[in-house]
């Protein structure tokens, strides 16, 4: 079996590159089955660089058509090449040179969806991490800048549009019924940046004036009949531009703005200069056939690739090492658009559930990297959660260690001093320490050390002086990735609540540094002497989730449930209730409980059914409180012989617990949740809809009757409705006929909509039954499936592994070797969605043996398949490590 093959990429390894680029001109010619590119690199050997060293460029997958310098033709013996590597000797020892290198390449053939590829007839290019090398030979890194002209010609019937990055320049007409557009990119860039778009599309455009009164026009292409769909990623591209100048002081630099949707596509999207291509998931939206889900999906990452052009693109990565310099800085500033835009605690919320969902499971297993990893064998992996979501985290954690106005600072530091390069992570806090006068160093460790610390508070309050005393202890396990141990600065933030709910002034004797409503732990354990405190308080702390950290507060129940009440912090709120329960599924999933017991503590029950009945508050939160915690989440939390069915068993027991006990809370929500006549996608009719669905699932699953939901099926009048009923039926009722009737149904009036159908597709994927593992084999043969379109993929199989609990971890381990096969399959076409597809594996220790053992099988099959990709490899070895 072979698990650790392939170079290994290191940190400390880097270097600038022996040669320094200057320009790049390129004319790309596409035709029916092949595409020709005429690269002109201008060049110049770096200073220092000793005569007789050859400049070696990346390619992968190509063939070479024609190599000169300066115009002439390189000697047979000047140069080699092979489908990997062009390597080129006898290049003048000082001063500039032109090198034109030609290629040829077959967009058709091009699964991996990486470099210049066809989707739907349509040309367009993925090429973050290293797919320009794909297109043609290059210095294919990111500290390799340059501006970029290129030239694209194509048949004019076939592709009408032509776009690349930057201002359009030149177009016009060729023979042969082609024409060509030549598009102009000032802003020197990275070639992952690099992105061309031809085919026959559809447009919207609009103007927007930014603040300093330029002119920009943005447009949107989608396919053919499209795009009256694309009006809501319009919206939020402008309300994205205007928050953008408001928060950050970042204004838009070229004279367009482009963004094109794609069907198929790796990941969400991509933010290369002036072209954004993306999933067509996250453009295209009406009523009819989006969730409320999918609005928010679309509003997060239309702004997410904006914003990329300041945190990314203006700004872009030395190497791809500090991937999350860019990557967790530009999901930290979605997010906090989409808090000022919609709910700054229901954002929260979701964000947070999304990092326990995805992120910690990752950190506490054989995939845990550093924020920032030291090494690598296949960079695509390491677009994670980790990278992601615990990058923007630790951005986060920083603007609270500041304060809201020494952020702002050290972020207008960084955009002044480093615009235009290509940074690091240390260049990043070193604007932070500049800027307020800060010392980040033993902050900076949440970059290299990875895990997950756990926070353990204790407290201790005197009645006689009115002192409160608050123990506070981190620790950290050395985890897979070899490092952990060395205390990190952990920020909590905190509020002593008085019974009235307001927070109460104190003075701080002593203990660890506290600062305003932060207490900074950096010892490994200290304590905090709160006085003048007055009659006892209730401790509130990690509001706002304020480090990613497990948190284990030594608190009484009725102080729990006061602050349930009370804590002016409705994040914290939500958070304690959310512990709780988790808490109780937890002790739940591990023995039966006696037939006496309630499956939840009523009390508990009866603090979410008031949170959840508060009308002073927005409906989307209070939806929030009802949501129990996710199947894998509790699974999570048990670490080790976990089995899925018991932790199913629990979360039923208690969702029909719930439905009882608050049987008229949710008749009363349901009869106040008329529809709107109109469909509006805001956050608060989102948020009504929501409760409203939840409502009826708890309703559901206490009485046993599909009849409400057949009903709200029959006459929903927007997708957010139907789904949602749809989903109660084919989850709670699947042999109902009820059930079986709605999901044809819903298949034949969306059948020619592929997004649609994905729905379709993920909801027959998650039935929470071990026979689902037979409806989703089934489901391969049919005539809408394809491995080729990665939307379907995860619609049908990841959704199958990260989402069904009962079927995936099937106890006789069917389920792990189906998914292997079809990891197996897709490896061959497309090794990057293989390998995400396999990350699905990566909690399989914490299982029962059966589950255990099976699944260990599971990957070693894989591994033991010869030709198998370095990406699914990779995934496939950590995980066995
Ligand atoms: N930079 C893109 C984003 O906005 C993601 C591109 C990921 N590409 C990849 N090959 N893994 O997050
Ligand atoms: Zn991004």
């Amino acid at each position: 079996m072979r698990t650790d093959d392939g170079p290994t990429i290191k940190l400390e390894d880097y270097r600038p590159t022996d040669f320094v680029l200057h320009s790049v001109a390129m004319t790309i010619r596409l035709f029916e089955g092949s595409a020709e590119i005429d690269t002109q690199l201008v060049l110049e050997r770096r200073e220092g660089v000793g005569a007789d060293t050859p400049l070696v460029l990346d390619g992968d997958e190509l063939t070479l058509s024609g190599v000169t310098l300066d115009g002439a033709a390189l000697a047979a013996d000047a140069y080699t090449a092979s489908p990997e590597r062009l390597e080129i000797s006898a290049l003048p020892a000082a001063g500039r040179f032109t090198l034109a290198i030609g290629t040829r390449i077959v967009p058709e053939e091009n699964t991996k969806l990486m470099g210049l590829y066809r989707s739907n007839g349509v040309w367009c290019t993925q090429c973050e991490a290293e797919g320009f090398r794909r297109i043609t030979y290059f210095l294919d890194r990111p500290d390799v800048l340059a501006p970029y002209k290129v030239r694209i010609e194509a048949d004019k019937a076939a592709a009408p549009i032509l776009l690349s990055n930057g201002n359009p320049a030149e177009h016009g007409e060729l023979p042969d019924d082609r024409h060509f557009a030549v598009w102009d990119d000032p802003f020197n860039k990275p070639s992952y940046l690099f992105a061309v778009v031809a085919g026959d599309l559809d447009s919207i455009h609009e103007e927007f004036t930014t603040a300093s009164g330029k002119p920009v026009t943005l447009g949107i292409y989608t396919e053919k009949g499209r795009v009256a769909q694309a009006g809501y990623a319009m919206d939020a591209l402008k309300r994205s531009m205007w928050w953008d100048e408001r928060r950050f002081g970042r204004e838009y630099d070229l004279d367009v703005f482009n963004v094109v949707a794609i069907s198929d596509f790796n990941m969400g999207a991509m933010e290369n200069k002036g072209l954004n291509v993306f999933n067509h998931k996250y453009v295209l939206l009406d009523s009819d056939t989006a969730t409320d889900a999918d609005y928010a999906g679309v509003e997060t990452v239309i702004a997410h690739e904006y914003f990329h052009n300041w945190t990314g693109n203006r700004i872009t990565c030395r190497d791809w090492f500090q991937l999350c310099l860019k990557e967790g800085l530009t999901v930290y500033r979605d997010q906090e658009f989409s808090a000022d835009e919609r709910s700054a605690p229901v954002q929260r919320i979701n964000s947070v559930r999304r990092l326990k969902a995805h992120q910690f499971p990752e950190d506490q297993g054989p995939l845990q990297h550093p924020v920032r990893p030291r090494e690598y064998k296949e960079i695509n992996n390491f677009y994670t959660a980790t990278v992601y979501d615990k990058g923007a985290e630790l951005v986060r954690m920083i603007a609270t260690i500041l304060g809201r106005d020494d952020f702002r600072k050290g972020m207008d530091l960084y955009f002044e001093r480093h615009d235009g390069d290509a940074a690091t992570i240390e260049d990043f806090i070193a604007c932070f320490e500049d800027a307020a006068g800060a010392d980040l160093t033993q902050f900076a460790l949440w970059y290299s050390q990875a895990g997950t610390p756990s926070l353990a508070i204790t407290e201790d309050y005197d009645a006689a002086s009115g002192t409160l005393t608050v123990g506070l202890k981190q620790a950290l396990e050395v985890g897979a990735s070899g490092t952990g141990g060395a205390p990190f600065h952990i920020p909590v933030r905190f509020g002593l609540v008085g019974s009235n709910g307001e927070d109460k002034a104190f003075t701080v004797a002593h203990g660890a540094e506290v600062d305003g409503d932060v207490i900074h732990l950096t010892g490994e354990e200290e304590t905090v002497v709160f006085e003048n405190v007055g009659e006892r308080p209730y401790l509130s702390v990690l509001r706002d989730f304020s480090a990613p950290v497990t948190l284990h507060h030594e608190q009484s129940l009725s102080d729990r449930l006061a602050l349930a009440r009370l804590d002016p912090n409705l994040f914290n709120r939500w958070r304690i209730l959310n512990d709780l329960v988790a808490e109780a599924l937890v002790e739940a999933s591990r023995k039966p409980l006696a037939p006496s017991q309630p499956p939840l503590p009523p009390e508990i029950v009866d603090a979410i059914l008031g949170s959840a009945g508060d009308e002073s508050i927005e409906a989307a939160y209070r939806a929030q409180a009802l949501a129990l915690p996710s199947e894998p989440e509790i699974a999570r939390m048990l670490a080790e012989n976990v089995d899925p069915d018991a932790i199913h068993a629990a979360v039923e027991a208690a969702k029909r617990f719930i439905g009882e006990r608050g049987r008229k809370l949710f008749e009363a929500i349901r009869a106040d949740a008329r529809p709107a006549a109109d469909f509006s996608p805001d956050a608060d009719s989102a948020g009504r809809r929501s409760l409203a669905n939840v409502a009826l699932g708890y309703l559901a699953a206490a009485s046993g009757d599909p009849a409400p939901a057949e009903a709200q099926y029959a006459a929903a009048r927007n997708m957010t409705d139907r789904l949602a009923a749809l989903a109660i039926l084919v989850h709670r009722f699947p042999a109902a006929d009820a059930s079986k009737a709605a999901l044809a149904d819903f298949y034949t009036r969306f059948e020619d909509d592929g997004l649609v159908v994905d729905k379709w597709f993920a909801l027959q994927a998650t039935i929470p039954d071990v026979a689902a593992l037979d409806t989703v084999a089934g489901l391969l043969d049919h005539p809408k499936f394809t491995l080729r379109n990665p939307n379907r993929v995860r619609a049908l199989v990841g959704t199958f592994a990260g989402g069904n609990q009962l079927a995936f971890h099937r106890a006789d381990g069917a389920g792990y070797r189906f998914v292997a096969e079809r990891i197996a399959e897709l490896d061959k076409l497309n090794p990057q969605i293989a390998a995400r597809i396999a990350t699905t594996f990566r909690s399989w220790r914490s299982f029962e043996a059966g589950r255990r053992h099976a699944a260990k099988a599971a990957l070693e099959n894989l591994a033991a398949i010869p030709d198998l990709s370095n990406d699914t490899r990779d995934i496939v070895g950590r995980s066995l490590r």
